[in-house]
């Protein structure tokens, strides 16, 4: 195989660690010469929590920052095209590699950190992040044109009667319910969806509820509170497909730098999969943009271990190398 080719089926390969809704990996990569495509897998779309695929074009934006980060830190240029649109068989992204440079050391860091990186539902400790590393996180988001609004407290409460009302409406959803019962719980030995390691044994009290996916986990979800958390909304000026898997790679860039600050990341999709909530996070932001996800941040015991990692599917059922 050429270098090129090479390095490109290594960026496709550490894409496999990004997060995803419901840890469905919605993507599929084709390397083809110099160039990497990404394809959104239909197949693994949400059609009841997700039927405008949002949450898959986030997560498919996602993987293709974390191939981006590799191809840094290894040392090649490239050129990115985004025509983001879900026609089928068009690609949602193409990477173009280009010439050999010097090795990113930032994104050589982040190549490690998106091997460490998960989805944290323990509760927060009693310290808050510091303000120059939210600053760092703002800024960070915008490196890919989405911008992250840290909610106020009185938003915060705001959040939380968002979160509870997309719950109920997703809870009271027969096709949601089955959905959800498909991808979650268990041990997961087909490499997809949520195993009951990674979910708290409890859900926490907290302000802002998290996302009961009606399965006992085995993760001691700390007897903490979230007082101490910050919570935000990632946002952005639109609404397109382009939009949302742009959103993707802001999301995984603030998340490797939350990372390497140890600053815990949880996503809250489920008031932006619902439309009246969604609405209701638009009122939030003043008319300033589109909601694309809300996150909480927050620090960890570091004498608690943390949770194990959700399991990936195999390089061979995502990524072709043509010939
Ligand atoms: C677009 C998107 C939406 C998500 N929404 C939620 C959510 O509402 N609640 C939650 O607990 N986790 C949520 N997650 C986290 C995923 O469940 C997690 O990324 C996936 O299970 C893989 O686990 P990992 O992040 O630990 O690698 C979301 C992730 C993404 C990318």
């Amino acid at each position: 195989m050429s270098e090129v080719k090479q390095a490109l089926a290594q960026a496709a390969d550490a894409a496999r660690f990004a997060p995803s809704i419901h840890n469905t990996q919605p993507w599929r990569w084709v390397v083809r010469g110099d160039r990497l495509e990404l394809f959104a897998a239909g197949e693994r779309q949400l059609p009841a929590h997700d039927p405008d695929a949002r949450m898959l074009l986030v997560s498919c934006g996602a993987a293709l920052h974390h191939a981006q980060v590799a191809l840094d830190a290894q040392g090649w240029a490239y050129a990115v095209e985004r025509p983001g649109s879900l026609t089928p068989d068009a690609p949602l992204a193409v990477i173009t590699a280009g010439e050999r440079r010097d090795a990113d050391p930032e994104a050589t860091r982040h190549l490690q950190m998106l091997q460490v990186r998960r989805t944290d539902r323990r509760t927060v400790r009693d310290e808050t992040v510091s303000e120059a590393v939210l600053n760092e996180l703002v800024k960070a988001a915008e490196q890919f044109g989405a911008r992250l609004h840290l909610l106020r407290r009185d938003q915060v409460l705001d959040l939380a009667v968002a979160v509870e009302r997309a719950q109920s409406a997703e809870a009271a959803d027969d096709r949601a319910r089955a959905e959800l019962a498909g991808w979650v719980g268990g041990e997961r030995p087909d490499g997809t969806g949520i195993p009951s390691s990674a979910l708290p044994d409890e859900v926490p009290l907290t302000t802002v509820a998290e996302r009961d996916f009606q399965v006992a986990g085995t993760v001691p979800a700390g007897g903490g509170h979230d007082r101490f958390a910050t919570y935000a909304v990632l946002y952005g000026p639109g609404d397109t497909e382009a939009d949302w898997l742009r959103a993707g790679e802001s999301l995984s860039r603030l998340w490797l730098a939350a990372t390497e600050h140890a600053v815990s990341v949880l996503p809250f999709s489920g008031p932006v999969e619902v439309p009246f909530t969604r609405e209701a996070l638009t009122r939030m932001l003043g008319g300033t943009g589109v909601p694309y996800l809300a996150i909480r941040f927050g620090l960890q015991d570091a004498a608690q271990a943390a949770p194990p990692h959700t399991p990936r599917l195999p390089a061979t059922q995502v990524i072709t190398i043509e010939e």
